[in-house]
């Protein structure tokens, strides 16, 4: 443990979190924390859960509520003012039931193993497009690794499954980034304004989207939620079709980005790793779950407790915001051995990473069957590929991935 983190508390510990030491190297600070329990009361309305089984019960308690339009009527009344909010208060991910059960059964048609599985030709397409692009690239010098491919994969598979056609997809790339900003919640509200014009941009580009695909359906995402909003009965409203094709959007575009970019890090700082992704059929698919453990892209995410809740063997209060430490769990010594270690050879397990309970990642196989497929072509196509300068990572907690990763392709 560095020595500054020796005397702290469990309160400067989730301070210190933001901090910029805390935001480069959260992981001490999670030690700090869970010398204290793995579900420690940080102060009066404030809870954290850092231990694997807590963070896991936590997921699944169904008492614990996603932060939704009534939780930010308490702490941001103004919140309606921004159409980047609202976008994402009329999404799943910030519903309870029984409105989050009824979008996600329809959405999750969306995401079925027969359209996801429809989807590894033109991963592998995109991936071999996007790899001589980088060859091109890179016969003059280092390449950004991020821009030019971590970033650009996820937005292409986003794409291809909501139907957006490549020429939009540069756009689409750069939009998703500004309304990727309302994902701070209200943490930043200047910062919102960027957000929300953004986000006043793609609810224009999906209704005109939404209009082509009732005229002529096809077999994407688009369409079928276009279908679940015009059947009647179990209805989506136009609001949370908009909402819900945005979040898939944001959801998985960074997170993927910053699955690829530590794989890729890990994977040329370790040449036996990147040798044995080359040459050693499945070998990618523990490796993948290594990372997501190791380098978890969102180290955290929050519930609300609506009344007392009992949870591991405590009370969270009424009123208590709980934080889940995704990536503290995922390095809890009582659930995995040498947790500070890299071992893709460990025996398997599910990482906390894509969530668990009633809000687990929906692009969980999507995200999976990218970075298995991209990772092995990646390492194969450039044999003597080289990390050619120092990674940039985001400056921010929750959000743990890299910006900027110069490499050479050799
Ligand atoms: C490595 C990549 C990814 C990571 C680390 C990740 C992480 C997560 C996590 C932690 C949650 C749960 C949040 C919570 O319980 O509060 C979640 C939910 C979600 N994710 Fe992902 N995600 C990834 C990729 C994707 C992709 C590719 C998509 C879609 C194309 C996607 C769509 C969603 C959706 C729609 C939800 C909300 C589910 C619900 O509220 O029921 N994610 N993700």
């Amino acid at each position: 443990m560095p020595a500054g983190t020796r005397t702290m508390g469990p309160r400067e510990a989730v301070a210190a979190l933001v901090s910029p030491e805390g935001r480069r190297d959260p992981y001490p600070l999670y030690e700090v924390i869970r010398a204290h329990g793995g579900l420690v009361a940080v102060k009066p309305g404030l809870m954290v859960a850092v231990g694997y089984a807590e963070c896991d019960e936590a997921l699944r308690e169904t008492r614990l509520r996603v932060q939704d339009g009534e939780s930010y009527d308490q702490i941001y009344p103004a919140w309606r003012a921004h159409s980047s909010l609202r976008a994402y208060t009329d999404s799943m991910l910030y519903r309870n039931p029984p409105d989050h059960t009824r979008m996600r059964r329809l959405v999750s048609h969306g995401f079925a193993p027969r359209r996801v599985e429809a989807l590894r030709g033109p991963i592998e397409r995109v991936t071999d497009r996007l790899l001589d692009r980088m060859a091109e690239l890179g016969a003059d010098g280092p390449v950004d690794f991020i821009a030019e491919f971590a970033s650009r994969l996820p937005i292409a598979v986003i794409s291809e499954l909501l139907g957006v056609p490549e020429r939009d997809q540069a756009w689409f790339r750069d939009v998703a980034a500004r309304i990727t900003i309302a994902l701070e919640g209200i943490t930043n509200v200047d910062r919102l304004a960027v957000a929300d014009t953004a986000m006043d941009e793609l609810a224009a580009y999906f209704d005109d989207l939404v209009a082509r695909r009732r005229a002529a359906p096809a077999d994407d995402v688009a369409s079928a939620l276009v279908q679940a909003h015009d059947t009647e009965g179990e209805r989506l409203s136009r609001d949370e079709l908009i909402g819900n094709m945005m979040l898939m959007l944001t959801a998985g575009f960074e997170t993927t980005s910053f699955l690829l970019g530590h794989a890729l890090l890990i994977a040329l700082r370790t040449p036996a790793h990147a040798a044995r992704l080359r040459g050693e059929p499945g070998f990618a698919t523990g490796y993948v779950e290594e990372t997501l453990r190791f380098e978890p892209p969102v180290q955290a995410t929050s519930r609300w407790a609506g009344s007392d809740v009992p949870l591991a063997g405590q009370l969270v209060p009424a009123g208590t915001k709980l934080v889940i430490m995704l990536a503290a769990g995922n390095r809890d010594p009582r659930r995995f051995a040498h947790p500070d270690r890299f071992d893709p050879d460990r025996p398997p397990f599910v990482p906390l990473s894509l969530g668990a309970g009633g809000h687990f990642c929906l692009g969980a196989p999507l995200s999976r069957m990218e970075a298995r497929i991209a990772l092995p072509r990646l390492l194969r196509r450039f044999p003597d590929m080289a990390v050619a300068g120092e990674p940039v990572r985001r400056d921010t907690w929750i959000g743990r991935g890299l910006d900027l990763f110069p490499v050479a392709v050799g």
